[in-house]
C-alpha cells in the first residue's frame, strides 16, 4: 500500500505549542509540567535556564550588576535543558544545576542578569530551538514567552494571583529550605516581579492574545482542568 505525503502529513498527530506566562507564584511550573504530562508533550522552564546562567555567572566572579561583564561572558556556560516533564533537568557545562540554581542568592541576582538584553537573545534562540524540536509539541514557561519567544504559539496563557495568594505558595514550597517568612517572601517577589515587568528588553507581560487565568481562588487540580480544556479546545477546532 502507498502512503502519498499528504495522507501521512494529515493523519500525524498535530503538534502544538503552549506559553505559559505569568509572574512568580502563580502555580506557573505546577501547571505547565502536569499538563504536559497529561498530554504527552514536552516541557521547557525557561527560568531554570535564566537561573542557570546566573548561577554560572556567580560562581565564575562575574559581577552580576554590571551589565557589560554579563553581557561578555553570557556566551561561555554551555546550559543544557531536559524536557521529560516527569524528570526535567538543567546542567551548566555538563554538571547538575537543579538544586543550586534554586538558592536565594540566584533567586536576588536572577533579575539583573535576565535584563541584560545578549543573554536574553542566547536563551530566547536556545527555547526556539527546543520549542522547534520537540516532536509532539510542548508547553513553555516563562515571562515573555507569548510576546517574544513564540509570539505564533498556539495557546498563550497568561496565569496571575494575589500578592498574597503568590507569597503564601512560595513560603510553603521553601518550607524547611528557608527561614524566610511570609511578609519578606511577598516582599521580594514583588520587587523581583517589579523588575522583570520594568526592563527594557521583553519585560514579563501579558500578550494580546493570551486567555488570563486568575488562579488566586482555584486549586493546583483546578487550574491543570482549565488549561488542559482550552489546549483540547484549540485542538479540534
Ligand atoms: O520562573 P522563575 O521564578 O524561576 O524565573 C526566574 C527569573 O528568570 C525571573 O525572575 C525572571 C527571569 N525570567 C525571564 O526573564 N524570562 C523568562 N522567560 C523566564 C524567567
Amino acid at each position: 500500500m502507498f502512503v502519498t505525503v499528504e495522507t501521512a502529513a494529515r493523519t500525524a498527530p498535530a503538534t502544538v505549542i503552549v506559553a505559559i506566562d505569568g509572574p512568580s507564584g502563580t502555580g506557573k511550573s505546577s501547571t505547565s509540567k502536569a499538563v504536559a504530562a497529561k498530554l504527552g508533550l514536552s516541557y521547557l522552564d525557561t527560568g531554570a535556564q535564566y537561573r542557570a546562567i546566573t548561577w554560572w555567572m556567580l560562581n565564575n566572579g562575574v559581577d552580576v550588576q554590571d551589565s557589560v561583564a554579563v553581557s561578555t561572558a553570557a556566551a561561555k556556560p554551555s546550559i543544557v535543558s531536559g524536557t521529560d516533564p516527569a524528570a526535567p533537568t538543567i546542567t551548566v557545562d555538563g554538571a547538575d544545576a537543579a538544586g543550586p540554581i534554586r538558592t536565594q542568592q540566584v533567586t536576588a541576582a536572577v533579575s539583573a542578569v535576565s535584563a541584560v538584553p545578549e543573554v536574553r537573545a542566547l536563551l530566547t534562540e536556545l527555547q526556539r530551538t527546543i520549542a522547534a524540536t520537540a516532536a509532539r509539541g510542548i508547553v513553555v514557561e516563562g515571562r515573555d514567552i507569548g510576546t517574544t519567544v513564540l509570539p505564533d504559539a498556539d495557546l498563550k496563557i497568561f496565569l496571575t494571583a494575589s500578592p498574597e495568594a503568590r507569597a503564601s505558595r512560595r513560603s510553603g514550597e521553601l518550607k524547611g529550605k528557608d527561614s524566610a517568612d511570609l511578609a519578606s517572601t511577598r516582599e521580594a517577589l514583588v520587587k523581583r516581579d517589579a523588575a522583570d515587568s520594568g526592563r527594557k528588553t521583553s519585560p514579563l507581560a501579558k500578550a494580546g492574545d493570551a486567555v488570563e487565568v486568575d488562579t488566586t481562588e482555584l486549586t493546583l487540580d483546578q487550574v491543570i482542568e482549565c488549561v488542559v480544556t482550552l489546549i483540547e479546545e484549540k485542538r479540534t477546532a
